[in-house]
Order: structure tokens, then sequence, then C-alpha cells
């Protein structure tokens, strides 16, 4: 692994130089982060979860024809995906009241939002991702209008598929973000999903317990996160099947 190399290391996870142009290699970490890295922790075998959980959803994006960067799996940890353009906004996207919205607005946590709501931000480390407006994508050119209408319609049917998916297995999704970048088809720009979606970016709640079954586990100390993917994978039916500690349940190492 340390041959090839590396284009981008992130706080989760880290992109390898692909075999062919155009693609590119995702490895997923066990580092979990929270409140812009203040919090940090290895919890051994989260990435492995990441990546056979991200591979899941990604999958069934294309199954309904939302276009992502998802390839193909490599290994327990490794995923090939499309090279993308990444646009430098965090698409969040809210059912139920959580996290900053309820912090910013009051709004008591989970109350059911009247109707899907779209939120952006900036991808800024050193700015703490700021919630930024159309005015603000369109005026520094981050995206244009038509890239926004794409991606809010984008965002929107990830929201129908993921909600849908989750309900069936007993879950509530409060909320996710996602990533979008552009590809190329010669002169033609499209937009696609990309980077990651998993417990590390969704706000997931049983729905007969309100159980968290996502990363506030972590960022609020309510117990142990490698159970709480686990039981997502379980539920979902993507833990992979091998035996012999081949893949031993995820435990909090330090
Ligand atoms: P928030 O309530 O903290 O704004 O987060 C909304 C959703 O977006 C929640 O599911 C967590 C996810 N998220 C990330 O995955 N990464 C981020 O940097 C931020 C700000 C939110």
């Amino acid at each position: 692994m340390s041959r090839r190399k590396i284009l981008y290391e992130g706080k989760a996870k880290i992109l390898y130089e692909g075999p062919e142009p155009g693609t590119l290699v995702q490895y997923f970490k066990d580092d979990a982060t929270a409140y812009n890295a203040e919090k940090k922790a290895v919890i051994d075998g989260k990435g492995a979860l990441n990546n056979r959980l991200s591979e899941f959803f990604m999958r069934g994006l294309t199954a309904i024809g939302v276009p992502n960067h998802f390839i193909k799996r490599l290994n327990m940890r490794e995923q090939l995906i499309r090279q993308v353009e990444i646009i430098p906004l965090e698409v969040i996207v809210r059912n139920f009241a959580a996290g900053s919205l309820g912090k910013r607005l009051g709004i008591e946590e989970g109350t059911q939002l009247p109707r899907p709501i779209v939120e952006f931000c900036y991808k800024d480390d050193s700015l703490g991702d700021p919630l930024v407006s159309e005015e603000h994508i369109i005026a520094f050119g981050w995206a244009s209008q038509q890239d926004l209408d794409d991606m809010v319609a984008l965002a929107l049917r990830v929201n129908d598929f993921l909600s849908g998916v989750m309900l069936a297995v007993g879950i509530r999704l409060v909320d996710f973000k996602i990533e979008i970048g552009r590809v190329w088809d010669g002169d033609y720009q499209r937009l696609i999903v990309a980077d990651e979606i998993s417990p590390d970016s969704c706000r997931l709640w049983d729905i007969e317990t309100g159980r968290k079954l996502d990363k506030d586990v972590f960022r609020r100390d309510l117990g142990d996160l490698a159970d709480a993917y686990t039981e997502v994978a379980r539920r979902l039916g993507v833990l992979p099947k091998g035996g012999n500690g081949e893949n031993p349940r995820p435990r909090l190492v330090n």
C-alpha cells in the first residue's frame, strides 16, 4: 500500500492513485473524529464496516439510477471509485430536527420537519465548515445555479432512497450529509454522488427505542460506536460473512 501514491488524506479516509486514469482507491480508516477533530479515537473495524456500508448504499443508488462514484470493492478496507472534482460543499438533508439545526433554530430534537430541508456548508476545516446560502455559493463561484439545482435534486433522491432502505429495517433517517463531484464526459459535465454514505455521515435512530446508531454515539459518549455500526450493518444484511476471526466484532482500541 505504501508504494501507491497518496493523493489526499482526510480524517476518516485516504485516497490513492487508482489503477486506470480517472479512478482512485478509497481506503477507509478506523479513525473517528468529532467537533472538527477536537475529539479523536480509533475504532477497530470501523473502516471495514463503512467500506461495506458505503458500497451497499452506492450500489442501491446505482440500481435506481442515481449516479455515484462507486466502481467496485477491492478488499475489506478499500474500494475503487471514479475520480471527481469535488464541489467544496457539504450537502445536508434533514427530515427531523437534530444537531446544529436544533441548536440554531431552537427546535426540539426529534421534531419532524414540514418537508426535507437541504442545507449547504462550505468545506473548510479552518472555518469549521460554515453554513452558507445559495447566494454565497454562486457569488463565490463554488457552483452555478444549474449545479445547485442538480445538487438539490440528487440530494433529495438520495434522501428518498436512504429513508426507505432504513425504514425497512426499523431505522429512522434523521439527517445525512453527502458530497458531490463533477465528472466530465468530453465537454459534457455531470454531477455525481461521491465521498461516502455511512453512519459517520448520517443520523440514524431506532424507530422503536430511539437508540442512536450513528456517530452521535461517539460525539456524545452514548456507548459503543462499533456496536451501533455493527447493528446497522447486521440489519441491512451487509456484515461480511467470513469466519475464523477474519471479521472480528469492531471494538474501541483507544
Ligand atoms: P449537523 O447537525 O452537525 O449540522 O449535521 C447534520 C448531518 O450532517 C449529520 O448527519 C452529520 C452530518 N455531517 C457530517 O457528516 N460531516 C460534517 O462535517 C457535518 C457538519 C455534518
